[in-house]
């Protein structure tokens, strides 16, 4: 039989990707558009997800048996946040569990694509399967490779991010960098999986510290009646030294406001506070608190107040064309005027419904209806389908929460 390198240069290995999200999905995708056979395993797949996966020739199945017939193995779990800011690599842990006992007895490469603290794949993953009798140098092939997806954006198709690669040991690295130079034009091989681990990481706290950063001087510029989009502008001609980030209503997703924790939480081990991850997520954190005010100053002008005030949330989604709603900075947001007393409703295309502090909101649709029934509108995260300019058009106090940081841009729209 052919060894796992030929039978991954050939396109013949047999590929499984554990987990169907928004990082598995596509890799599983592209995987097979590369000419592997794929097989996703996800153990919580929602019944109205399977078809569309299914159709690009994607076989599913909730249980691991099928990691028995394949040759490589990529767990992309989630890795979320417990009580008090604690990692929690459980999904990592049953998954890896879960493949370790279904292994067939040849040559495997397994990756971690989650994000996890440096030292998962060493401390973690290893022995895992090394107590289901895989071992290094006799059939197991084990790396990190972070995942750089970009949901609901068409920057760069996947096949054109480049590619970090961490082996645990030669080897697994050489592999794991043939496999994913299959999928994508540029790979690093980097000398460790703590280093890559580490790199992905550093990644997502560059964006939560800049972000925090360009918040800060937009509340300050707001405050000294400056245009810190016309400043962030003016600072972008500078060719060298110089990234602009934008000000907004705070920050959603997974990667930036979760991941950096993981790395909080490993840094204590070792007796080392890392002060800019903590500094980041209080002022980024303390965004919704401020567009809170804005919406009582906004009603303010036009003599009413928070309470007893119909606002219509524009967008909940914590970015714009996604209908993902993890930590998105419009549920603090919608809680904090909740519970001042305000009738809140919202808007969003791709977000039918919401929980905040155990209320259900249901969608509305944007339209002139609920634009009058609004004394206040909030635009958080406008996805590509709403018109800006009508809304911005109304005689009703706006908060546009980008634009709040621009002088002028708060309050009500007069002709
Ligand atoms: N979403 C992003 O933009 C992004 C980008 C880079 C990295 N990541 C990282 O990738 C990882 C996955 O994130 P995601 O956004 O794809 O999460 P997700 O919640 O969209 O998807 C994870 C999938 O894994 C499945 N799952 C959970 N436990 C399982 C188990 N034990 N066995 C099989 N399937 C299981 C879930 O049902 C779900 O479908 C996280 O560590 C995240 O930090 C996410």
């Amino acid at each position: 039989m052919a060894s796992l390198e030929e039978r991954i240069k050939d396109g013949s290995a047999r590929v499984a990707v554990i987990g169907l999200g928004y990082v598995g999905f596509p890799l599983a995708q592209r995987a097979r558009e590369a000419g592997f056979e794929v097989v996703g395993i996800d153990k919580y797949l929602p019944d109205e997800r399977r078809s569309d996966i299914e159709a690009i020739g994607i076989r599913i199945d909730t249980a691991f048996e099928p990691v028995r017939d394949c040759d490589i193995v990529l767990i992309c779990v989630p890795t979320p946040l417990a009580d008090g800011q604690q990692p929690d690599i459980s999904f990592i842990v049953e998954a890896a569990q879960d493949v370790a006992r279904n292994l067939g007895g040849g040559e495997v490469l397994a990756v971690l694509e989650s994000t996890s603290y440096p030292g998962t794949t060493r401390e973690v993953l290893l022995p895992i399967f090394e107590e289901a009798g895989k071992h290094l140098g006799s059939g197991l092939y084990l790396a990190y490779a972070p995942e750089r997806v970009d949901p609901g954006s068409n920057r760069a198709p996947f096949a054109e991010i480049p590619r970090l690669v961490g082996g645990i040991d030669e080897e697994s690295g050489r592999l794991a960098a043939a496999f994913y130079e299959k999928l994508v034009s540029s790979v690093t091989l980097v000398p460790t999986p703590e280093v890559a681990e580490m790199a992905k990481l550093l990644e997502n706290i560059f964006r939560a510290v800049n972000i925090a950063l360009v918040n800060e001087m937009a509340l300050l510029c707001r405050r000294m009646g400056i245009d810190i989009w016309a400043v962030v502008e003016a600072a972008a001609t500078k060719p060298f030294g110089f990234m602009p980030f934008q000000p907004g209503p705070g920050l959603g997703g997974h990667c930036i406001p979760v991941d950096p924790f993981y790395l909080a939480w490993k840094a204590k081990k070792y007796d080392f506070y890392p002060e800019f991850i903590e500094l980041a997520g209080k002022i980024n954190k303390s965004m919704p608190f401020h567009v809170a005010r804005w919406v009582a100053e906004a009603l303010n002008e036009v003599g009413k107040s928070t309470r007893g005030a119909r606002v219509l949330v524009v967008g909940v989604a914590y970015k714009e064309d996604v209908g993902d709603t993890r930590e998105s900075p419009a549920l603090k947001t919608i809680q904090l005027l909740a519970e001042q007393g305000a009738e809140v409703f919202y808007t969003d295309s791709f977000v039918e419904r919401i929980e905040v502090a155990g209320r259900e909101y249901a969608s509305v649709p944007l339209d002139e209806r609920a634009v009058e029934q609004a004394d206040c509108v909030v635009i958080m995260t406008p996805h590509s389908d709403v018109d800006l300019e009508l809304l911005r058009s109304l005689q009703i106090p706006i908060v546009d929460t980008r634009n709040a940081l621009r002088r002028g841009g708060l309050g009500v729209t007069r002709d």
